[in-house]
């Protein structure tokens, strides 16, 4: 049990990647809560993973949304007293190429990956801080890092989420707080599914491994940088992308 007794939000966490944490981290004795927009598959998945006996609450969160936020942080002060971990998985896509991305998609991308892991993070970290630690781990993406045609404000979000980090790291690390970021490759979940088949193809083609990762290889990696085992591992950026580029 790797985080047993921990409290852990993961936002984003009804769906893909975000689910797969859900789950992990609850076997590993975490309390985990499943922060998101998506109410219908939040309910759903929180029944699915209350079954197998997993401590996973659902809770409605617009990361976009200060108020929601910060409502966010008090009921779970209320219901578990503290807040060990911060995933910051919620994120999102509207692809155009730069010539024809409609302005209001480039700024809702922004609002929802880029100010969406500061607010949460602004919100939780005072709490991490008073009790004297914690981990929190934002999700950037091989676009931050690399590019991606057609990704003009999410490629900016992912890389901004980088810089973030790093600052974070740099700020929180003198008051026990480890701040890393994992860096997924083309990893088969919804938010790839909307691609074309031939584009998902090409993608799968580039990665050295010849396949696109599982919503579990992130995961795993969120699970590394969210337990002690990663203690001395801080501003860092994780890549989990079965080799796109070395
Ligand atoms: P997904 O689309 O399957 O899940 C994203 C979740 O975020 C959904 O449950 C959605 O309801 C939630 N969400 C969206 N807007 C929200 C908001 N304003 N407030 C709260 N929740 C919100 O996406 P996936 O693939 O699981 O992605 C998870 C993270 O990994 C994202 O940050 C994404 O950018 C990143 N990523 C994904 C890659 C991929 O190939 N799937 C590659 C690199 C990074």
């Amino acid at each position: 049990m790797r985080l047993a007794g921990k409290v852990a939000i993961i936002t984003g966490g009804a769906n893909g990647i975000g689910l797969a944490a859900c789950e992990r981290f609850a076997e590993e004795g975490a309390s985990v809560i499943m922060a998101d927009f998506d109410e219908q598959a939040g309910k759903e998945q929180e029944a699915l993973l209350k079954e197998k006996g997993h401590g996973v609450t659902f809770a409605q969160v617009n990361v976009a949304d200060r108020e929601s936020v910060a409502s966010l942080v008090e009921k779970t002060l209320e219901q578990y007293g503290k807040i060990d971990v911060l995933i910051n998985n919620a994120g999102i896509t509207k692809d155009a190429t730069l010539l024809k991305m409609d302005p209001a998609d480039f700024q809702r991308v922004l609002d929802v990956n880029l100010t969406g892991v500061f607010n949460c993070t602004q919100a939780v970290a005072p709490h991490m801080i008073e009790a004297g630690g914690g981990k929190i781990i934002n999700t950037s993406s091989v676009s931050g890092v690399y590019g991606n045609f057609g990704q003009t404000n999410y490629a900016a979000t992912k890389a901004a989420v980088v810089g973030m980090t790093k600052t974070w790291a740099k700020e929180l690390g003198r008051k026990g707080i480890n701040v890393n970021a994992v860096a997924p490759g083309f990893t088969a979940t919804a938010m790839v599914a909307k691609m074309p088949e031939n584009i998902i193809k090409q993608m799968a083609s580039v990665v050295s491994l010849q396949r696109l990762g599982k919503p579990e290889d992130i995961a795993n990696a969120y699970l590394f940088l969210a337990s002690s085992e990663s203690d001395y591992v801080h501003g860092h950026v994780l890549h989990v992308d079965g080799g796109i580029m070395m």
